[in-house]
């Protein structure tokens, strides 16, 4: 594996390879969910760009981008040994020779609900660094985590939109064998937090498992959805979480579901989205309704 650290290099190493090449981007913390990324990469071309960049855009607190995983040389060695061909390594003077000022901002409609409502200007960070590092690597393929799946929707949006030419690939969430997924933050969790935090996709199955059965009974409405979404909340405080939000919305385009009167909704459709904090620590994940949406490690 080779590592470029300027965009001089990485376009000099990526020339004639333009057809083969499939980007992976990350902020590092290498585990079972980015490597999964990269062997979905590997069906779709040749050769593989993998990028690690703590990009200082997307963190609204100081706190969060300080204590974020560093972890460059076991990354390193994970990725060689995932055969990556290349790890794009920018540091910020790389990235941001001058001070950014010009963004790209994702419409409201998307970017400024669930994550985009709790981190202010989230999405305006990582649409913006995901259009710099993909102008950097000009992939014919890039692959994303549904884990952050507002993320990969909204960039998929962006690049379309953008008439960008590369291909937005989804990778299937990966988890841990008692469901939490697998991200760079759950090495912050203690031991007890550690155990603790399946309880999240325990909740997010239970609310599958009921919206499944309200849908037999030809039941699911507004109403039955909005009291799925406050029981799952309430279900995580009494156990001591501080639930930000539990969602259900249309995969699609995020929006709520029966948005108007008799609209008809498909339940294989729906989408559950949560963030919550247990104890110091914020994990995400979401949940596909009718559809297996993870991949046990
Ligand atoms: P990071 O959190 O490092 O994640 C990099 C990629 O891995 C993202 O596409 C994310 O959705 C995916 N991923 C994370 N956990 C996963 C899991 N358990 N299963 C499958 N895929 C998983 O997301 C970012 O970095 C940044 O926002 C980035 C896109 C790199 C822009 O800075």
């Amino acid at each position: 594996m080779e590592i470029c650290e300027s965009i001089d290099n990485l376009r000099m190493r990526l020339k004639g390879r333009e057809e083969d090449i499939v980007f992976v981007p990350t902020m590092g913390n290498i585990h079972e969910g980015h490597l999964s990324l990269i062997e979905i990469g590997k069906k779709h071309g040749k050769f593989i760009v993998c990028s690690i960049f703590i990009n200082p855009l997307q963190f609204d607190d100081v706190e969060d981008f300080r204590t974020y995983p560093r972890t460059i040389y076991s990354d390193i060695e994970k990725l060689s040994d995932a055969e990556v061909n290349v790890l794009f390594l920018p540091s910020e003077e790389v990235l941001f020779p001058q001070p950014q000022v010009f963004f790209v901002v994702p419409p409201d409609n998307l970017s400024k609900i669930l994550e985009g409502y709790f981190r202010k200007d989230f999405f305006i960070g990582v649409t913006t660094i995901v259009l710099k590092l993909l102008q950097c690597a000009r992939p014919k393929v890039a692959v994303f985590g549904k884990k952050d799946f507002q993320q990969a929707l909204i960039l998929e949006k962006m690049c379309s939109q953008f008439q960008i030419p590369t291909e937005i690939i989804l990778g299937e969430t990966v988890r841990e064998d008692d469901g939490l997924a697998v991200s760079s933050r759950n090495s912050k969790l203690s031991k007890t937090e550690r155990v603790d935090s399946a309880y999240l996709y325990k909740v997010m199955e239970e609310a599958v498992f009921n919206i499944l059965a309200l849908h037999d009974e030809s039941a699911l409405n507004k109403a039955e959805i909005a009291k799925i979404e406050s029981s799952s909340m309430n279900k995580l405080f009494l156990k001591g979480w501080k639930p930000e939000y539990f969602a259900v919305r249309v995969k699609s385009n995020l929006e709520k579901p029966f948005k108007t009167e008799g609209q008809k909704v498909i339940v294989d459709d729906l989408i559950i989205l949560t963030a919550a904090w247990i104890g110091v620590n914020r994990l995400i994940d979401n949940l596909e309704i009718g559809s297996k949406s993870s991949t046990k490690i």
